[in-house]
């Protein structure tokens, strides 16, 4: 459903925000905000604040934030427009039935048809677990040391052992044979017609972080094959961006997430209490998949089976959880083949302990390699050492380099400068490691200028909207075309937008975004960690250097990725010398000098 932004807004407006939280937190009001503890994560001493004159809430503790639609969406698991018809039903907005593009509501529709036929499925595979039929399910799931909690939490079901039970009682409920088959729940061939995709076996229901079920996985209860059927690819699954538990792994609040192969590894380890556990879906680990989990963690930890096909897998992931910006470390099992075999034996404290004592993912690289070489023949040993120098030269700033050089050499007892030459030498025939000899900005170096720049523009946004007096000074330097982020930009364009107009409402801008995370990012925006400054000379000198920053990262960024053409040759020199008259302009606070 899409409602249109001045009805959004009348909703919001009627909602107040700290009414509304109080309903669920206990807020004390302290100094002009109120404070309480924090819903989204464990805590003893409250952090979490919401502010009635901005209408919005910030957890100094987890970063979640938002205005009262994030709230609840994030509160009661809602969507966006869940969260504006339950808002509205309680301050009492009629809703109208609005139409929008046809074309549009016939997808989004079919998005949520198909979201409520998997729903109805799960509750039938539910409940199937739980009766009489379900009692091999039941018996076997019990085998695998599942509690009835945890059964529970996951919303393990099992199918029914004809093969067509499940589509009459979709049928019944009034779904169409069409839809079930583009859900991926029923299947059909020439001879047996229409029948259920999945019949006897225990039913994993997969989730996406709204807890919407988006599709099944399901296991045989025993050897039979294929051990595991899972749902198609349908609108609503899109294997490469989802993770089997993030839905519980999210709110778990460690600085890592634990990445396994298997659904019951990641049900086992939830059961032990390792709630940060996630798995990919049947199919190998993606760009995708790396991007989602650094929303929630900065290292991820793999513990995958400890066989070959595991350590391949493994890999394979290690290159792009670090393309993502995440480190990685391979969590070790041996002598047991996956988490749950792990914890099943040896018990969480033992699993504990293996996390802590997790390997660092080249450490653990190097060591595969190890593996096809000889170390009693000096041959294959050199060839070992020059796979080593290798690999060391992906490593492009040379401080990280050389820690890694001495470790590797500490660890695999070679002379560190023999290492060193083999290094030099095997970066000479490839053209060199150049910042060695002559420094040049490395795609780190790279990223922290662009996280700096980006942390100018939060900045500025956060400081416009707490005073908003600066805006006058602030418009006549920047536009919210320098502003590199998108979502930063389109914040900006509205924030500015308002403000020309005098009326800057910032937790009417978070709902131009309808994704939790969208909304999130940009109360994050206007909620910043501004540094006390005492005086106006201080406070001058800092909106100054705000300001280039913001103004030089934009620069920077759409120098980058100009053409070459006489225009935008000339554009970028204009850019470049407003950048330098921008160094000498003295910013001045006081009322009426700007
Ligand atoms: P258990 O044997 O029940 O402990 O399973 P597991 O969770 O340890 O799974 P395993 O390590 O064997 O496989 C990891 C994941 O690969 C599973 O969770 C499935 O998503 C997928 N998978 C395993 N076997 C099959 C199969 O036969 N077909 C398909 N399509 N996927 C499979
Ligand atoms: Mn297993």
């Amino acid at each position: 459903m899409y409602y249109p932004d001045e009805l959004v807004e009348e909703v919001r407006e009627k909602n107040d925000i700290v009414d509304v939280i109080s309903g669920y937190v206990r807020l004390k009001k302290q100094g002009s905000n109120y404070f309480g503890l924090c819903p989204f994560h464990n805590e003893k001493s409250p952090s979490f604040s919401v502010s009635q004159s901005k209408q919005m809430f910030h957890c100094f503790g987890c970063g979640a934030g938002g205005n009262v639609f994030t709230f609840v969406m994030q509160y009661e698991n809602y969507t966006f427009p869940e969260a504006v018809a339950n808002l509205a039903e309680r301050a009492g907005v009629a809703l109208p039935e609005v139409s929008y593009d046809e074309e549009a509501r016939k997808k989004e529709n079919r998005r949520a048809r198909i979201l409520e036929l998997n729903k109805a499925a799960a509750k039938f595979y539910y409940f199937m677990l739980r009766s009489p039929q379900g009692a091999g399910g039941m018996e076997y799931l019990k085998n695998r040391a599942l509690s009835d909690e945890t059964m529970n939490r996951f919303g393990l079901g099992c199918s029914s052992r004809y093969s067509d039970e499940l589509l009459k009682y979709l049928r019944k409920q009034g779904y169409s044979d069409e839809l079930m088959r583009e859900a991926g729940l029923v299947n059909y061939d020439e001879k047996n017609g229409l029948y259920d995709k999945f019949w006897n076996r225990v039913m994993f229901p997969i989730q996406d972080i709204n807890h919407r079920v988006i599709g099944f996985g399901g296991r045989v209860m025993g050897d039979g094959k294929p051990k595991y059927l899972n749902s198609p690819e349908t609108v609503v699954f899109d294997k490469s961006r989802n993770l089997y538990g993030l839905n519980h792994a999210r709110t778990s609040r460690k600085n890592h997430m634990i990445l396994c192969e298997g659904y019951m590894d990641v049900i086992a380890m939830h059961q032990a209490g390792f709630t940060e556990a996630v798995a990919s879906l049947g199919t190998a680990f993606t760009s995708g998949q790396a991007s989602l989990l650094k929303r929630y963690a900065k290292e991820v930890l793999l513990t995958y089976d400890s066989d070959e096909a595991g350590t391949k897998a493994a890999l394979r992931a290690i290159p792009i959880i670090k393309e993502a910006g995440l480190t990685a470390r391979v969590i070790h099992l041996e002598p047991y083949k996956d988490p749950d075999e792990f914890i099943k034996n040896m018990g969480a404290e033992a699993f504990q302990k293996r996390i802590e004592e997790a390997e660092n993912s080249f450490f653990f690289e190097i060591r595969v390699l190890q593996k096809n070489y000889r170390m009693d023949d000096p041959a294959s040993q050199t060839e070992f050492y020059r796979a080593i120098a290798e690999k060391l030269c992906g490593f492009q700033e040379e401080l990280e380099r050389e820690n890694y050089l001495a470790a590797v050499a500490r660890e695999f007892m070679i002379q560190p400068e023999q290492l060193r030459k083999m290094v030099i030498s095997y970066a000479a025939r490839m053209g060199g490691i150049p910042e060695t000899v002559r420094p040049k900005p490395t795609a780190d170096r790279k990223k922290a200028q662009e996280d700096a720049g980006r942390t100018s523009q939060k900045l500025l946004l956060t400081w416009l909207v707490d005073e908003p007096e600066i805006y006058p000074i602030v418009r006549k330097y920047v536009t919210p075309q320098d502003f590199t982020v998108e979502l930063y930009q389109k914040t900006a364009e509205r924030l500015f937008a308002d403000m020309d107009r005098g009326s800057p409402n910032p937790a009417a801008i978070i709902s131009m975004f309808t994704e939790e995370e969208e909304q999130r990012e940009v109360a994050g925006l206007f909620n910043t960690k501004l540094n006390e400054l005492s005086d106006n000379s201080e406070k001058e000198r800092a909106l100054q250097d705000i300001i280039y920053r913001v103004k030089q990262a934009g620069y920077e960024y759409y120098n980058e990725r100009t053409g070459t053409d006489a225009d935008a040759i000339a554009e970028a020199l204009e850019r470049k010398r407003a950048l330098e008259e921008l160094r000498k302009v003295h910013i001045s606070l006081k009322p009426g000098s700007e």
